[in-house]
This record gives structure tokens, sequence and C-alpha cells, in this order.
């Protein structure tokens, strides 16, 4: 399906007609025969809704006041009035409050349809742009903890949101830097303007200079027209330098020119444009270290390190696994549609006990994956990873599991299935899929893996 259009006309024939059209370019169609009845519908539908055409001249509510009602409800949704080719002033009225565009009758199909197809991809857009507005809102990008240590960090990247200070986000991989980077984006006064994530490890060394700065027309062959590097996109908004350790020595000087006359000189291009932007950078290596072994520019350093956040690894603030476990658990029950209401202690303790060398992003797939094997109420030790159980690995399994069992939708041999299943997976994961070691590892025949195996493909 195409989208969702609303026909209303009093006029049956006339309905039916744009009904068959409509439906044969393969949109969905809803026709009403009054703006009332339509209006009753979309007060409750309107977001399932991408395009509406309508008569002007209708019985009791006629199309200009039913554009205008539409509009109260909602102002995005695109409407296309139909007159008579007579009464193009109408049309023309309409259009001033709002209308999408007319269609005058009798139709020319083909006008139609591309009027209508363009309104469903100005829709579509619209709908795109709200979502990444939806995205940009904090409320989206919640920094959940409860340690001390986050709190200050949190407090003072919010105070600095609102100075134009360029930072500098240092932490370990999966500590939340692109999360702060965001934060201090949205919090700032160019919380509307773009924010701008780019990875400087991800793009190749030669594309680098043109990706960051642009070029000009003829700047080197293939620059067939001129093109705007990341710092001009980002014009008054901020850009994310994440990785920045691995920015080639050549480009740190160049960045450190940006950084010093805030000028953008694009590739072959003959003057600087200036730009409006903030500058935040992300890395988790030791930076210092860089610069002290001279990888890293020192000059370079001194710019980008103005305000910084360090952002302490998960281990060291284990206050924060709970809350953050819950938080990914409530959003990853949801998306499952399950029910799960929380943690058992058992699984608690080993949550909070566990070193985390991939910080919250490891805390969250651990969660994910264990929320979707979980069948009871509460997320139990059995839903856990073999290396959370951690040196509890030789203890007996099904032990733990009996005081932490809820019995509810209980069924113990799917369980016992659970629990084999994931044993054997992490066996052959240890031998890299050589079935014979993985056998020998889970102490048995390799006929008894096997067998397992094709009862598992049922
Ligand atoms: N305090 C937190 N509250 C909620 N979610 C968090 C928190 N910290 C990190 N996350 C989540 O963990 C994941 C990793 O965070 P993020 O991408 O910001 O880390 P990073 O430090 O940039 O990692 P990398 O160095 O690997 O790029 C993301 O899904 C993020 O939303
Ligand atoms: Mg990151």
């Amino acid at each position: 399906m195409k989208g969702r259009i609303i026909i209303v006309d009093d006029d049956r024939s006339l309905r039916e007609m744009l009904e068959i059209i409509l439906k044969r370019e393969d949109y969905d169609v809803i026709a009403f025969d009054s703006a009332d009845s339509a209006l009753d519908w979309l007060k409750i539908n309107i977001e399932e809704v991408d395009v509406i055409i309508s008569d002007i001249i209708m019985p009791k509510i006629d199309g200009i006041s039913f554009l205008e009602k539409i509009k109260e409800i909602n102002k995005e949704i695109p409407v296309i009035m139909i007159t008579a080719n007579t009464r193009v002033d109408y049309a023309i009225e309409a259009l001033k409050r709002g209308a999408y565009d007319y269609v005058t009758k009798p139709f020319n199909n083909d006008e139609l349809k591309i009027i209508i197809k363009n309104a469903v991809e100005k829709k579509n857009l619209e709908s795109e742009l709200m979502r990444l507005r939806s995205l940009i809102d904090n409320k989206q990008f919640p920094i959940i903890f409860s340690s001390k240590i986050m709190e200050d960090l949190y407090l003072k990247a919010i105070s600095i949101a609102k100075t134009n200070s360029t930072v500098l986000i240092t932490g370990e991989s999966g500590t939340g830097k692109e999360l702060f980077a965001r934060l201090i984006h949205n919090e700032s006064d160019r919380k509307n303007g773009p924010f701008f994530p780019v990875n400087c490890g991800a793009i190749p060394e030669n594309l680098m200079e043109s990706e960051l700065f642009g070029y000009e027309k003829g700047a080197f062959t293939g620059a067939m027209s001129s093109k705007l590097g990341f710092f001009e996109l980002a014009n008054n908004g901020t850009i994310f330098l994440d990785e920045i350790a691995e920015l080639p020595l050549t480009l740190q000087v160049k960045l450190l020119r940006v950084l010093e006359d805030r000028m953008v000189l694009r590739l072959g291009g003959k003057s600087p444009v200036p730009t409006d932007i903030r500058v935040i950078s992300a890395t988790n290596k030791d930076i210092e270290e860089l610069v002290k072994n001279g990888d890293f520019r020192e000059d370079l350093y001194y710019r980008l390190n103005v305000v910084r956040i360090k952002i302490p690894p998960l281990r060291e603030r284990r206050e924060d696994i709970i809350p953050l476990s819950m938080h990914f658990l409530k959003k990853c029950s949801q998306s499952h549609n399950k029910t799960i209401k929380g943690i058992t202690k058992d699984a608690t303790s080993f949550l909070e006990a566990y070193d985390y060398p991939g910080n919250v992003r490891e805390l969250q797939n651990i969660i994910e994956r264990a929320c979707v094997f979980e069948t009871g109420e509460l997320l139990g030790v059995g839903s856990l990873p073999l290396e959370i159980l951690g040196s509890s690995k030789t203890t007996d399994l099904t032990n733990t599991k009996a005081e932490d069992v809820v019995f509810s939708n209980f069924n113990l041999d799917k369980y016992m299935e659970d629990i084999e299943k994931k044993i054997i997976e992490k066996a052959l994961e240890e031998t890299k899929g050589n079935k014979k070691d993985a056998a020998e590892l889970l102490g048995i025949s390799l006929w008894a893996l096997y067998h397992r195996l094709e009862k598992y493909k049922k």
C-alpha cells in the first residue's frame, strides 16, 4: 500500500470513480459522503491518514470549513481540494487557508495521480522529520544513573551546555560518550540546529579532508560540482568528532586551524567560509599518552580539551548497574510485548558483581538477551549469560535456579531445554563451531550432541 487517502464528496459517482482510480494505484481509500461524518472519523484516526481529498461545494459543512477543521486536528496532513473548473476562485481561497493543492472537475487522471503522489511524499517526509526531531528530544535519550559521580558529571554537562566551550569526552567504550555529547547539544541554545556525529575512525583517510571540509567544483578529478563538508553542514549546531584519536596528523593541523579561526576552507576553495559551530570530540584512548608519544598534536589537544568530561567505567560506579538494568528491561519488555516486572535477588547480585569490559553497552546487550529468553515474571539467573555467572560456572546451575524459579507459566522441560541450549551454544562458541571439541567440553558423546542439535532444529 502506497498510502491511505480519504475522499470526501457528496457526489456518489465522483466518489466511486476516484476510489477506483486510486485503488488501482495501490492506495488504501476510505470515502465519506459528508464533511461531518469524515470529521468524526478523522478525530480518532488522523494518524493513519496520508492525504485528504475533499470537494469544496457540499451541503452542510462546505470544503473550506472542513479544511479549517482538519487543520485544527492536524496541521501536517496535505488536503487536496476538488472544484469545478468554473470556480477556481474557491480553490484559491482554499490554498490561502492551507490546502495543499487543488484539482478541477472534470479530472485529468494523470494530473490527479501526480498531485497525490507528491502529497503522499511530502507527508512521509514530514513524518520522518518529526520522527528525527523527536529523537533529538532528550526524553528519548534519558541518562540513567544513581551514583554521585554520574550526577556530578550530568550537572557539569548541563551547566557547560549553555556556554559555547569546546568539550572533550573521554571514557572506555560503551560508557555513554555519545549520549553525553547529545545531552550537551540538546541543553544548549543550538538545540534546534543540527547535531552532526562524525566517526573519525570510519572515514578512509584519503576522503576525510573532503568529507570534513567539502570541496569546490574541479578541486580534483571527479569533483563535478562543489560539495559541502560536515563542518558547513553542522553550521549553527554541534559537530561531534567521535574517535578523534584516529584523525591522521595531516588533518589534525587542518582541524586546528578551523578551531582557531572558525573558518572552513573547502578543498580547491579560494576564500574560507565562516562557520558557527560547537565542537565536541570523544575518544576511548588515553589521549594524554598519545600526545606524549607524538601521535596526537599537543596544540590540538589543548584546543579540544577546554572542558573535559571523563566518564568512569561502569565497574567504578556499580550503583548504576541496577537502575540501568531496570531501564533496559522496561524498554525491552515493551518492545517484545512481555511483562517482566523485575529482576530476582540472585540475578541482581550477579549483575552487580560483574566487571563489564564493554560497559553500559554490554549491560544493555545482556539485559536484552535475558529479556528475550526469560519466560517468568522476573528476570532470573537462568536467563543471564554464562560470562556473568563467572566463577560460579562450576557451581550447580540447577541449584541456583531452584530458589529463583517463579512458577508462573512454568514448564520444567522447556526450562531445562533452554538451559541446555544455552550451554551448548556457549560450547560451540568456545570451540568456534567444532562439534567434536564441543562434545568433549560438554562431557557428552558427539552422537548425543548431534541428537540435541537435531532436536532444536525442529
Ligand atoms: N547512563 C546511561 N543511561 C542510559 N543509557 C546509557 C547510559 N550510558 C550508556 N547508555 C547506552 O549505552 C549505549 C552505549 O552508549 P554510547 O554509544 O553513548 O557509548 P560510547 O561511549 O559512545 O561508546 P563507544 O566508545 O563504543 O562509541 C547506548 O545505547 C546508550 O544509549
Ligand atoms: Mg560512541
